[in-house]
Parts: C-alpha cells; structure tokens; sequence
C-alpha cells in the first residue's frame, strides 16, 4: 500500500519505518530541511534499540522515502498517518494547530479517495475537527480515523510488529476495511484488531495511559505506607501481583512516572473531564502523587546529611526518565538535580544514552562523567534514578573504593536491599525498610 507519515518524530519515525517493513511504500513528511536531509541519506535521528537496523534497510529498499513536501508525500498516498506533536497548552489541553494546520493543506491538494489516520494522541473530537478542516477546501470522499498508538520507548519496534491490540476508530466501511488490510500482517498471531466507533478509540488511548499512571501512583503510596508500617513492598508487590485481576506488571514503585507521555496525558484527560463537567477525582490525586514522589529521595537525603547538603558532591546514575532511552522529558532525575544544586550541593552524572540531552539542557549545572564508576570518585552518596540494566549488577568494590561514604539513595529499588546492607553501605530505597 501507498502511505504518507506526517511528522517524523517518535511515533511518525517508528511507524513509518514499520510499514516499509512489511512491504509498502511509504513517505514521510516533516517541515524540518535538515531533519529530512539527515534521514534521507540514512542518518537516524532518535535512539530507539532496533529500529536503525530496520530504517537502514528500508531507506535502501527504497520503501522508505522523506520528503518536506506534504503534496509531494500524500499524493499518491492512500492512506495519510497523522503523527505531530500535540504539546500541552498553558491550561493543559493538547494543543492541536499542528493537527489542524497539515489537515487544512490536506484539504487543498487533496484529489481523491483517502484515509487519513490521526495517530498522535489527541482529544476526544480531534477527529471531527480534522475532517472539518478538511471537508471546508475538499468536497470528495474522504475518511478520518482514530488509531492510537500503544508503543512504549526503548522496546517501541517490538510494540509495533507485534501488538497487543490494533485498536481502529472508524465511521466508514470502506476505511475499516483499508485499516483491516493494512494490520494484518501485525496481527497473525491472532492478537485482535477492536474496531470501533471514533471517539471511543480517542478515549481509549487516554484511558490506557491513565490507568497504568493510576497503577503506579497506587503503588508509590502502598510504597510510603510500608515505608511508615515497616512492611516491605516488594513483597506486597508480589503478593497482590499473582492475582490475575491485578496483574504483575506495571506494579514497580519509584520516584514517579516520567516521559512525554503520562504526566502529559494524564493531565489532557482531567482537562477534558472538566471540560465534559465531570471532575475525575482519582487522575487528580494520580497527578499529586506524582509530584510528591519524583522528589521522594531528597528528604531521606537531607535526613541523612543532617540538612546541610552544601558543598556535598553526589554521584547520580541515570538521567533518562526510564532505561533504554535518550528521553528527558519529565525525567524524575532532572527535579533532584533542581533540588540538589538549589541546596548548593554538587552533581556528577552518569547515563548511557541521555546525557547530551540533559548537557543541552542544564548545561554546567552538573558534571557529567565518562562511566558509571568514574562519577563515583570524591562523592558523599551515590543515587540511582533510571534503571538502567548495567546498574543492577555493578561492581560494588569498585563502588566501595571510589566513593567517599558507603551511602546509596536508589530510587529504582535495583539491589536486595539485605545483601547491600551486608556489604556495609547505608542503603535507602523507596517502601522498604532502612
Ligand atoms: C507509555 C505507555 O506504556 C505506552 O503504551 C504508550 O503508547 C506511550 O506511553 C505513549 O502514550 O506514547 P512510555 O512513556 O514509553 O510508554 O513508558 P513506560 O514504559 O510506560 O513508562 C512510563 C513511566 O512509568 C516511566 O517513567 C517508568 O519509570 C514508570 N513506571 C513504569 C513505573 O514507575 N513503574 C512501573 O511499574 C512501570
């Protein structure tokens, strides 16, 4: 099949890339020269594990084209994917003038039979209104669909080719059909494809994204409820876990949900909720959880240090908001460096991935290192804020050698906590024992 990709962001990238895979032709299209001049002479330009190797071959193919031209990308495309950013606006709500603004040129250099996709996460009604902005210049038959993407970061080409569930809003027959073709090579495994009508699929994307931002403000408040019962939490993790209603997954305390997407989803579903005149009380108390929790480490720090943090120089491994990505948007470590360096505290820091983004944005705020153990040497504690695999196992003599206290802050509970305690550290976790 023919398919345009508007936006070669995260989603637009992933997605366009994943349908030349499986044999179609596809452009994409973004309004950044540079950004295309880069892709279109095989230079990738976001970190996702996988994905490069996937893009390489395609652009070779030549499945996978890029173009800054939106006529040039959708005019023979029978089916356009719309994925562009839909930032936050000041009270919240998704702004959608970039979804509008490309469906008001759709609507002027279209000349026939399309389905166009919003893929971006956006508001229930989005789609009405790109079929409005459309339908004012274009008079022919055309069709907008709501299929909202599930991939997570860092495993994001695995959720695409292999999904849960394709979920299709769709008004039309024939655009359920188009849909129906173009998933079905992602779904032989027999995982379903759930049609339905448009703005359930828009909910349902909000809905998802919620509940697991619920799931995990849950269980950051079980965790400060067992840190002040002495009950431990990865035990009552483990013990709601194995009931099947619950789940075990996604059940992991720490120091809060990060991202582009949670916080900001999150956020747009009260928004709408008040909007609609029903205030969704649980998403408020999700939201405030999560403040609290992403600083959840900086009193047990100060405790610790008897509230004078000035002139203390900490090692902090993990910059990305979660491991296997370059992604700092909302990162839990970004609000400790905040705190840290206000209390006139030094930090040294260690990611595998994120630290140019974080360099481009702090800057020389803090000291970047060239390894995990490097950040290590003169610093009064180490803290962990990302899980990153190659900090579950370290080598603690190595750590014990290069840091000036034996004292570990882990935000990400990585370590047994007996086992380190038997190794002489001082050891702090989230909803376990000291
Ligand atoms: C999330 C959803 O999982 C995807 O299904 C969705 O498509 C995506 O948002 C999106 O809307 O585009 P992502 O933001 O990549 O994906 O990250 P997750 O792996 O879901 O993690 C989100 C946050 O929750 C991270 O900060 C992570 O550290 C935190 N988390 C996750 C916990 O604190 N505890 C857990 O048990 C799981």
């Amino acid at each position: 099949m023919k398919i345009a990709v508007v936006g070669t962001g995260y989603v637009g990238l992933v997605t366009g890339t994943c349908f030349a895979e499986t044999g179609n032709d596809v452009t994409c299209v973004d309004i950044d020269k540079k950004k295309v001049e880069k892709l279109s002479s095989g230079q990738i330009t976001i970190y996702e594990p996988g994905l490069e190797k996937l893009f390489l071959r395609n652009v070779k193919e030549e499945r996978l084209r890029f173009t800054t031209s939106l006529y040039e990308g959708v005019k023979d495309a029978e089916i356009v994917f719309l994925a562009l950013p839909t930032p936050p606006g000041e009270d919240g709500s998704a702004d959608l003038k970039y979804i509008l603004g490309v469906a008001k040129d759709l609507g002027e250099l279209m000349t026939d039979y399309k389905v166009i996709v919003d893929k971006s996460t956006v508001p229930v009604g989005t789609a009405e209104k790109v079929y409005t902005a459309i339908a004012k210049t274009y008079v022919g038959d055309f069709d907008v669909v709501s299929n909202p993407e599930f991939l997570r970061e860092g495993v994001a080409v695995d959720d695409f080719m292999k999904p849960d569930r394709v979920v299709i809003g769709a008004s039309s027959e024939r655009a359920r059909k188009v849909m129906g073709e173009l998933y079905a090579p992602f779904v032989r495994s027999g995982n379903p494809v759930i049609y339905m009508d448009v703005r359930s699929a828009e909910l349902t994307k909000y809905a998802a994204n919620s509940f697991l931002a619920t799931k995990i403000s849950f269980m950051n408040e079980v965790a400060q409820l067992c840190e002040r019962l002495g009950a431990d939490v990865d035990m009552v993790r483990r013990g709601i876990g194995s009931d099947e209603r619950i789940g075990k997954r996604f059940l992991f305390p720490g120091i809060g949900y990060g991202g582009s997407c949670f916080p900001k989803d999150v956020q747009a579903l009260v928004k709408s909720s008040n909007e609609a005149g029903y205030d969704f009380q649980i998403l408020n108390a999700v939201m405030d959880v999560n403040e609290k929790q992403k600083l959840h480490l900086l009193p047990k720090i100060k405790r610790y240090f008897k509230d004078n943090l000035k002139g203390k120089r900490f090692a902090l491994w993990g910059l990305a908001f979660k491991p296997n990505t370059d992604d700092i948007r909302e990162a839990p470590a970004l609000y400790i460096i905040d705190e840290l360096v206000k209390e006139g505290a030094l930090v040294c820091a260690y990611d595998p991935e994120a630290m140019n983004n974080v360099r481009a944005l702090v800057g020389n705020k803090i000291e970047y290192a060239e390894s995990q153990y490097d950040c290590l040497y003169g610093a009064d504690a180490l803290i962990i804020a990302t899980e990153w695999n190659e900090f579950r196992t370290p080598n603690f003599l190595k750590i014990v050698t290069a840091l000036k206290n034996k004292v570990i802050f882990d935000g990400r509970n990585l370590f047994e906590a007996d086992a380190i305690k038997e190794l002489g550290f001082y050891y702090e976790s989230v909803g376990r024992a000291v």
